[in-house]
């Protein structure tokens, strides 16, 4: 396959380059196979699939990430940072009246979201596609966003500028909800079991750096560089703290 450039410059060339367009390079790259081939799209949402992804955490971690967002759940609108495989937006759409937006920048994820929703959900789902490192929205534009395992997908410069966007967005008062890996889960056997650990660093390249990250701090630090304020309100661990729902809020 012959060479050519990606969008950031980065040359490429495999069977990745095939999924470069409109793409950031890492995700084209490392996860072409789970987010932009359609077999791949296919696969993967089915609910069985992503339970096992999650070692069986997956009913625990969604049901509290939408407890999360929905226990008084702050007046305004509510955003999902990124598509999720699984039941996630069907059931934030369940259990709201009025809309949901949703960005992601894969136009295959979009769609299979809408594929997921009755009609009079598709009316309700604003969609729209974008990168988490740029929105297109306006500034305290939403009060509540939640992100559901996306950080520890991205590299460093792109999670930084992500969770810079979505508090960007994010209006005083408003709440962000975060599931995530935990922080080095030092505790759990297949973290201390070098073989899951091995295969887990491969399939996700970033997750090692994403163990060091102290995301309070992280968040602290970007919410201070746009005169915010955001505090710690919550935090649920499952699975021996290998997966955490956090809650934050900023100040009014
Ligand atoms: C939310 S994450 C992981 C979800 C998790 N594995 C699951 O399905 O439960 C995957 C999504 O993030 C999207 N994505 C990755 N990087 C992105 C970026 N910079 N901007 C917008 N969407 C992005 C991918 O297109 C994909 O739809």
């Amino acid at each position: 396959m012959s060479s050519k450039q990606c969008e950031n410059s980065v040359s490429c060339s495999g069977v990745w380059c095939r999924f470069s367009d409109g793409h950031p390079a890492y995700l084209a790259r490392h996860y072409w196979w789970a987010y932009l081939w359609r077999w791949g799209v296919w696969f993967f949402d089915h609910q069985p699939i992503i339970n096992a992804i999650l070692f069986g955490q997956y009913k625990k971690l969604s049901h509290r990430a939408l407890q999360d967002c929905m226990k008084s759940r702050p007046a305004g609108r509510l955003l999902q940072l990124t598509c999720a495989y699984g039941s996630m937006t069907p059931a934030l759409l369940n259990a709201m009246e009025d809309e949901l937006y949703l960005m992601d920048v894969a136009e295959i994820q979009l769609n299979a979201t809408r594929k997921k929703l009755t009609d009079a959900d598709k009316q309700r789902l604003l969609c729209a596609r974008m990168n988490a490192e740029f929105l297109a929205y306006r500034n305290d534009a939403f009060a509540t966003v939640l992100i559901f395992f996306l950080l520890h997908e991205l590299p460093p410069d792109a999670r930084e500028r992500s969770i810079s966007e979505a508090i960007r967005v994010l209006r005083p008062g408003g709440r962000f909800v975060i599931t995530e890996y935990g922080a080095c889960p030092k505790k759990n056997l297949l973290w201390r079991f070098y073989p899951t650990r091995w295969v887990l660093q491969h399939l996700e390249p970033f997750l090692e750096r994403f163990w060091q990250v102290d995301l309070a701090a992280m968040l602290g630090e970007h919410a201070k560089k746009q005169g915010k304020v955001i505090k710690q309100v919550d935090e649920f661990h499952c699975f021996a703290e290998f997966y955490r729902v956090s809650v934050f809020e900023l100040e009014p």
